[in-house]
C-alpha cells in the first residue's frame, strides 16, 4: 500500500498534466457562453448548441437517439450520432498525411473537427449547426446576426467587437463563432482531465485503481488483446497535448448500417467519411471510403449512441462488437439467404479500406477471439475510470 506522504512526494514530481483552474473567462469567452445556450440561435427557437451538447451529458445528448432531430420545425432528422465536445482543444486541422503523435506510427489521414474533419478550427466548425437544416436551420449568417442583434447579450456584443459591428453583418457573423470557439477553448468543463484515471496517472489521491481497472488497463494497452491505444492514444502527444485517448487519425472499422437513420432508408446511399469530403473527388480518393474519425474515449462510458452513425447503445456492446466482428460476424450484420452481410455500411469495392489491426485483424468465423468475457468485462471498468468528476454517479 501506498502512504499518503509518498501520494503527495510523487504528485509534486508527476509530469504535469492540465491543471483545472478556475480562470474567469474572456469577454468574447462569455459571449460565446451566453450563445451556446441561446435556444433563439435557431430556425425553431427551441434548439441552442446545449440542446445537443449537454454539459451534463459530456457536452453530448441526453438521449439515446442514434440521430438528433433539429430543423425549423423540429422535425428534421440528422444523418450522424452527436460527439462530446469535450477535449477538443488540441485538435489539430485535418491532412491527408498528418504525423502520428506515437511518432512511431506512418503519417495518414487526420485532425479536423467533426467526424470528416471538415472544420479546420472550433470557430469553422460553429458555422455548420447555425446553418445546416437539420440542425439550428437559420436561413443564413445574417439570419444569425440579426437574432443576435436582439439579444440579451447584444450590448456586450458591442462593446467587445466594436460600436460599429452590426454594420457589418459578415464581421459580426465571424466573431460570434470566434467567441463561441473562445468559450470551447477556456471553459473548463470542456477539459477538466478530472477522471479517476487523470487521478491515477498523475499520482493523485484517490487514484488507486481497482484490480479489474487495472487488468482493463492492461488489456487496453495489449496489441494481441484490445489494443485500444493504438488508435485511441494514451500518450504524450502534439503540443504539449497528453492522455487523449486519440491520435486524431481516421479509420474504417466496419460498423453495421443503422436502419434507424432515415436516410438509410434509401439503399444507394452511404454516409463514407473522409472520401465525402470536398476535396476528396472520387475515384481518386476511393482509398479514403468509410473512414471516420477515432474519437476520444474520455467520458465515453456517460455515452448512450456510439459510432458515427450510433447504431450501439451500450458500451459493452461495443467492446463485444471489436472482439467478435470477425468470430461473430451473425450476431452484428445480417443474415440474408444464409449468408451474413459482413460489413453492409460500406459498398464491397471500398472493404480493402477497412483497418486490420487487432482485434479487427480478420480472424476467421468461429476461431477464438481475441479477449475473453473476463477481459472485456475488466477493459470495461477501466474505460469507465475515464469518466469526469462532474459525471461520476453519485
Ligand atoms: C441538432 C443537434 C446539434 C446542435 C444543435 C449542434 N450540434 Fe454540434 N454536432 C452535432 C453532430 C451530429 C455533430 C457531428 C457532425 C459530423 O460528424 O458530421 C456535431 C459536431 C460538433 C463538433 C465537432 C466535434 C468533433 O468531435 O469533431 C463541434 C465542435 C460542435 N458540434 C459544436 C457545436 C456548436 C458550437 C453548436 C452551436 C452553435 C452545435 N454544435 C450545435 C449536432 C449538433
Ligand atoms: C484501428 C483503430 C482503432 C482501434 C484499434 C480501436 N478503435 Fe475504437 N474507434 C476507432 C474509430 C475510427 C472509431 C470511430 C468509428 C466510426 O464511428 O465508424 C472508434 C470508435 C470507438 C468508440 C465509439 C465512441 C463514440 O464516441 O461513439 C468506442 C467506445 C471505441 N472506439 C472503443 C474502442 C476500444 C474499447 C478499443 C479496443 C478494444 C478500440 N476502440 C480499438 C478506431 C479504433
Amino acid at each position: 500500500m501506498k502512504s499518503a506522504l509518498i501520494l503527495v512526494l510523487m504528485a509534486a514530481t508527476a509530469h504535469a498534466v492540465a491543471v483545472p483552474v478556475a480562470t474567469p473567462l474572456s469577454a468574447a469567452a462569455d459571449i460565446g457562453k451566453q450563445m451556446f445556450f441561446d435556444q433563439s440561435l435557431s430556425g425553431s427557437g427551441k434548439l441552442s448548441c446545449a440542446s445537443c451538447h449537454d454539459p451534463a451529458h459530456a457536452h453530448a445528448p441526453a438521449n439515446s437517439l442514434s440521430v438528433q432531430i433539429g430543423g425549423d420545425k423540429l422535425k428534421t432528422p440528422g444523418v450522424r450520432a452527436v460527439p462530446s465536445l469535450r477535449y477538443q482543444e488540441y485538435t489539430p486541422p485535418y491532412e491527408d498525411m498528418l504525423d502520428n503523435p506515437d511518432g512511431i506510427s506512418t503519417p495518414g489521414p487526420g485532425g479536423g473537427h467533426t467526424q470528416d474533419g471538415r472544420a479546420a478550427t472550433l470557430a469553422e466548425q460553429a458555422k455548420i449547426p447555425l446553418l445546416a437544416k437539420h440542425e439550428m436551420a437559420n436561413k443564413s449568417a445574417d439570419d444569425v446576426v440579426r437574432k443576435i442583434k436582439v439579444s440579451a447579450y447584444a450590448e456586450q456584443f458591442r462593446q467587445i467587437f466594436g460600436a460599429d459591428i452590426f454594420k457589418d453583418n459578415k464581421q459580426a457573423f465571424l466573431r460570434a463563432l470566434d467567441a463561441l470557439q473562445a468559450y470551447q477553448l477556456e471553459d473548463n468543463s470542456f477539459h477538466p482531465y478530472s477522471s479517476k484515471y487523470d487521478r491515477y496517472s498523475s499520482n493523485k489521491i484517490g487514484g488507486d485503481l481497482t484490480a479489474a481497472e487495472m487488468r482493463g488497463f492492461a488489456v487496453y494497452s495489449d496489441p494481441n488483446k484490445g489494443n485500444c491505444f493504438a488508435c485511441h492514444y494514451n500518450g504524450a502527444g502534439l503540443n504539449g497535448s497528453v492522455k487523449l485517448f486519440t491520435d486524431f487519425t481516421y479509420a474504417a472499422i466496419g460498423v453495421p448500417r443503422n436502419k434507424d437513420i432515415p436516410a438509410n432508408r434509401d439503399a444507394r446511399y452511404y454516409d463514407m467519411g473522409i472520401c465525402d469530403r470536398p476535396d476528396h473527388p472520387r475515384p481518386a480518393s476511393a482509398q479514403y471510403c468509410g473512414m471516420f474519425k477515432t474519437p476520444t474515449l474520455r467520458n465515453v462510458a456517460t455515452r448512450s449512441a456510439f459510432f458515427h452513425n450510433g447504431v450501439f447503445k451500450t458500451l459493452k456492446d461495443v467492446i463485444r462488437f471489436y472482439n467478435t466482428r470477425d468470430t461473430e460476424p451473425e450476431r452484428w450484420y445480417p443474415t440474408v439467404k444464409g449468408v451474413v452481410q459482413k460489413y453492409n455500411d460500406l459498398p464491397k469495392r471500398y472493404r480493402e479500406n477497412l483497418d486490420k489491426q487487432a482485434p479487427l485483424d480478420g480472424r476467421a468465423r468461429g476461431s477464438k477471439p481475441a479477449m475473453t468475457e473476463q477481459e472485456m468485462e475488466d477493459l470495461e471498468a477501466f474505460l469507465n475510470t475515464l469518466t469526469d468528476a462532474d459525471l461520476v454517479k453519485k
